[in-house]
């Protein structure tokens, strides 16, 4: 059996992971940390939750005393780090969670992780600390570090740290980098299922700047896949970058949203740009392509289809969030 650690499993990426692989392996014991901020939500896991090889433990990344009592009581050999505040935005509005959670919650799982000689030490970043690409060219593993925003300059710490610690104590770290996922259980403030909900509402669809930034688009399952390979046959030290080549213009996102959903096209709102907006994102993912054999499933047509169908389909789920403490969030954002 291995005994893995999975910190945010309770978020969007987090939770269809374990799902999935809670489905494919009998011989995983997954421990599911997560805070339960306002992104985590325990509905995502109806499907894992009474399985006898699961168990949530509701806690901080940042809380070390927490963390060594679960390596003792579970024996916890693997770190999967999802946890992390995510949302650009939100990071543009207060910096300050992004570098609690993200640099010293991650510092503090590295510390602990060390102490117990753990087998493999996942660290989920993001595309987005390579910073902005221009008209051509590709992020690689070896494009140097660029964040922008709060949020991408905290991931890249958290890299930083992890790749330290690799370099310096010989932690078997390795590091996922990412393009922008969608899929079921995304929290209504991203992109593509804020167009969404908005949409089935009747809702303007607050599109920044010219519309025009590019951004390259997963499932989130075939993310999850390349998770699951990388866990299994990544080499230590090493960056993975993820990515299906699906590069689209948000304003192309939008127009096909509301062509799926029958709904016209004067709901979109232009609205003032994001502060320091990256302008296109690309992924080189030949990496882990040529070194593990991954290749992505879906194909963006049936994925998107299957995502705003998830989402009609699911009102209830995203209905009881959006008229929680998000709503005054939402509120704020977009003045409605
Ligand atoms: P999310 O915001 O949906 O979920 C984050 C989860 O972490 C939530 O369940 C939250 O409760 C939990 N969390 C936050 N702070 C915590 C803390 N201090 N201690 C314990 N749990 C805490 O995020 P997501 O979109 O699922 O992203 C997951 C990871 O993948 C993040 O590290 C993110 O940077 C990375 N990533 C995301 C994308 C994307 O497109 N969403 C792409 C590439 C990489
Ligand atoms: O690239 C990976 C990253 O993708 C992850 O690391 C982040 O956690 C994740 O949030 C995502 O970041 P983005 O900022 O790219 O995603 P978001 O859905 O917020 O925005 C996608 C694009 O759409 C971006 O160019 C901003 C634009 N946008 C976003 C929102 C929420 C709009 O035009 N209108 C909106 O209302």
């Amino acid at each position: 059996m291995k005994n893995i650690l999975i910190t945010g499993g309770a978020g969007f990426i987090g939770s269809n992971f374990i799902n999935y692989i809670l489905d494919k392996h009998n011989d995983y014991n997954i421990v599911n940390l997560d805070k339960l901020t306002y992104a985590g939500n325990l509905e995502n896991l109806i499907s894992s939750k009474d399985k006898k090889n699961y168990k949530f433990i509701h806690g901080d990344i940042t809380n070390s005393e927490l963390i060594n009592y679960l390596f003792e009581k579970y024996e916890l050999g693997y770190v999967i780090n999802f946890a992390a505040e995510s949302h650009v935005d939100r990071s543009i509005l207060s910096s300050k969670e992004f570098v609690t959670t993200n640099v010293l919650g991650t510092n503090t799982l590295l510390d602990v992780a060390r102490k117990f000689k753990v087998k493999k030490f996942i660290q989920i970043s993001t595309d987005e600390v390579y910073g902005s690409l221009g008209k051509d060219g590709l992020f690689t593993e070896d494009t140097p570090l660029s964040p922008n925003s709060p949020y991408s300059s905290s991931k890249a710490s958290a890299d930083m740290l992890a790749l330290a610690n690799f370099r310096t104590y010989g932690l078997p770290v390795i590091i996922t980098r990412c393009s922008n996922n969608y899929g079921p259980y995304q929290f209504p403030e991203k992109l593509i299922p804020l167009i969404i909900i908005n949409a089935l509402h009747d809702k303007k669809l607050p599109v920044y700047g010219d519309g025009k930034n590019i951004r390259d688009w997963i499932y989130v399952l075939d993310h999850c896949r390349a998770i699951e390979l990388v866990f299994e046959k990544g080499e230590n030290g090493e960056v993975y970058n993820i990515g299906v080549s699906t590069e689209m213009q948000n304003i192309e996102i939008v127009k096909l949203i509301l062509n799926y959903l029958k709904k016209s096209d004067s709901l979109i709102e232009y609205v003032q740009d994001r502060l320091g907006h990256d302008r296109r994102y690309a992924i080189d993912s030949s990496k882990i392509k040529n070194a593990l054999g991954w290749s992505p499933k879906f194909s963006f047509e049936d994925a998107t289809i299957k995502t705003i169908d998830w989402y009609i389909n699911n009102q209830d789920w995203w209905n009881r969030i959006i008229s929680g403490e998000y709503m005054d969030y939402y509120k704020k954002q977009y003045k409605i």
